[in-house]
């Protein structure tokens, strides 16, 4: 019989799963396995801390939804997901950021010019850029899939119950043939991740904020091309250096200018805007 003790018992461990040996399969079996034993052992785990882990991924689970997935949360504020999001930028490509749990499909397709933000309140700004590839070739009929908060920091899907549309202040724009995309919608403000539950009580328990810095998301798509999805921030806006879900990157930051240039540009708007916006896509060859 094996003398398993508190040194042997992880290759037991490992050795005890009939793995394809050098598969990813394993190896992501094994590395975690290691990092976990390794980690017991230089923390002397108590058992009461042993179960708080346990409890506290409980309810993480009771709490959970379709709609909300406390684990996805749980990632997003150990900056689990955003540095699975920076391992997987390609050179060159726009940075990857937070997907976020408001993204739906089928959003409505609008033409270019178009107004996101529909007569709502709050400062109206002209979005626009190109999409390109990594050697600034622009992209034509590339696909900018966006969705955001109002300009009180609520997605109108959060407000159903009072009577918004759920695909509002969302939209797919194609760009035209020099890859340009434009349209006008409101800035939207700061709001927090959920912290009701326990996530939120690890954020109380690290004297920590939920707030997100106020973003534009997106997912942009072309073919022959891998897609990223990502947010637009804003130059010196709240919680910009403090981000709960560590989206921002420097790259992802924008200016939001005056907007007395836009005459200059040739847009043809549905909205008239009182700021400017501009963020180039840069897309990656797909493989
Ligand atoms: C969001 O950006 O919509 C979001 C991201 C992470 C957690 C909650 C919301
Ligand atoms: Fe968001």
């Amino acid at each position: 019989m094996p003398d398993i003790n508190q040194f042997t018992i992880t290759q037991a461990v490992k050795d005890s799963f009939r793995t394809e040996p050098g598969s990813r399969f394993e190896k992501l079996l094994h590395g975690l396995i290691d990092h976990l034993h390794d980690y017991t052992r230089e923390m002397n785990l108590t058992h009461e801390e042993w179960m708080g882990v346990l409890n506290f991924l409980y309810d993480c689970g009771q709490i959970s939804t379709p709609e909300r997935h406390e684990y996805i949360l749980l990632s997003d504020v150990l900056g689990f997901s955003a540095l699975v999001d920076m391992i997987n930028t390609r050179g060159g490509a726009t940075e990857g950021s937070n997907l976020g749990p408001f993204y739906l499909d089928n959003a409505p397709r609008m033409k270019l010019g178009a107004d996101l933000g529909d007569g709502r309140e709050g400062a109206k700004v002209l979005v626009h850029g190109k999409v390109t590839d990594i050697l600034h070739k622009p992209l034509p009929g590339a696909v900018v899939d966006t969705w955001q908060a109002d300009s009180s920091g609520t997605y109108p899907i959060q407000e159903q119950e009072h009577g918004q549309d759920k695909y509002d202040l969302r939209g797919i724009f194609t760009t035209d043939d020099e890859g340009r995309y434009y349209y006008t919608t409101v800035l939207p403000k700061p709001y927090t991740v959920p912290y009701d539950g326990p996530v939120g009580k690890l954020l109380r328990a690290g004297d920590r904020h939920a707030w997100r810095a106020a973003h534009l998301h997106y997912i942009v798509r072309a073919p022959g091309m891998r897609s990223i999805t990502t947010e637009v921030f804003f130059e010196n806006a709240e919680y910009i250096d403090a981000d709960a879900v560590f989206g921002v990157r420097n790259s992802l930051v924008a200016k939001v200018k005056p907007a007395k240039d836009i005459e200059g540009l040739g847009f043809e708007l549905d909205g008239k805007p009182d700021a400017l916006i501009e963020y180039d896509f840069v897309l990656a060859p797909q493989g």
